[in-house]
């Protein structure tokens, strides 16, 4: 039995699927069963990191667990109990979503935010791989309405590129670390085939649809503060600005081997992405 936490998220939600498409037994959490929609045979619990009794009940029996903290400086205590779960109830692999650049001084704060998290799977005597993936090809479902309404699509990264990964190849890694112990102790740093700019991402995208896209690019003051009216903290809207000032000056345009080296194939570009994900911008 495998817990799959953020099951209803990018990349648990795709974790489901490919271990249940394997055979394998597993446990989708999410904190509203009645509303998440899972493949058969998946068995759905009620959890709320927020609530240790729900998440020891969540843990229990399992063998395997996949984590998904919440990012941002509210939540490292939440993060320390996810892992805290997994190891009390005996789970004896545990496989954590962290990012791309974690540790890495010059990204600021937002580069610490997964460290606790990280650290707590280290300490916690549980056998463990952490994953950094880079920045997901499905970050540009948000680019859907502008697309769908002919209008240009907005960008914060300025000519910055990122080895922009497919969220199917972080699950297949997670797959991977979840069912053999190949990987345990390993830190692996995620990323598509080759850096891409939110230029490139858009022709491609605009390639695969058979139209163009426009791109506007976006002061990241002006971004600021749509994520402060949008209600976000002032603490996690400068911390998320960092991390966007970060790869404009080129700090996230990095390719690494680890999903060929996990894989034996090499990652999917965005290209593949787009074209398989274009109806969802076409309405
Ligand atoms: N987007 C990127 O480019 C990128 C790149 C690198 C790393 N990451 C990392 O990816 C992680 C997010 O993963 P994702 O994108 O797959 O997730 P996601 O699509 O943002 O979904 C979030 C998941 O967390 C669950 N969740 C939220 N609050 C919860 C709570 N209090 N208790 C239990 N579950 C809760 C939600 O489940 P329910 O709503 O069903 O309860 C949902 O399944 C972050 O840690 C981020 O740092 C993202």
């Amino acid at each position: 039995m495998i817990v799959i936490t953020g099951a209803t998220g990018t990349i648990g939600s795709e974790i489901v699927r490919q271990l249940i498409e394997r055979g394998v037994k597993v446990r989708a959490v999410t904190r509203d069963p009645d509303r998440a929609r899972f493949p058969g045979g998946v068995e759905v619990v009620r959890g709320d990191y927020a609530d240790t009794a729900s998440m020891a009940a969540a843990m229990t029996g399992a063998e395997a667990a996949f984590l998904v903290g919440l990012l941002g400086p509210d939540y490292v205590e939440l993060d320390r109990a996810l892992v805290a779960a997994a190891r009390d109830a005996g789970v004896r692999r545990v496989v954590k979503l962290s990012a791309i650049g974690t540790g890495d001084a010059a990204l600021g704060r937002v580069g610490t935010w997964h460290l606790p998290g990280e650290q707590a799977v280290r300490d916690s005597g549980v056998a463990w791989t952490i994953l950094r993936p880079s920045s997901f090809a499905s970050n540009t479902f948000s680019w859907i309405d502008p697309v769908r309404a002919g209008g240009p699509v907005p960008n914060l990264t300025g000519s910055g590129a990122q080895g922009v990964i497919d969220p199917r190849d972080v699950a297949a890694v997670a797959v991977a670390a979840l069912l053999s112990p190949d990987h345990d102790g390993r830190v692996y740093t995620l990323t598509g085939p080759r850096a891409l700019t939110a230029h490139e991402q858009a022709a491609a995208l605009s390639e695969a649809l058979g139209r163009p896209i426009e791109v506007i690019d976006v002061p990241l003051e002006t971004a600021r503060e749509h994520m402060l009216a949008a209600g976000m903290s002032a603490e996690f809207a400068d911390g998320a600005m960092a991390g966007q000032a970060y790869v404009r000056e080129g700090g996230n345009a990095r390719v690494t081997g680890d999903v060929e080296a996990v894989l034996g194939r090499p990652p999917r570009g965005y290209a593949e992405w787009a074209r398989d994900h274009a109806a969802a911008f076409t309405g």
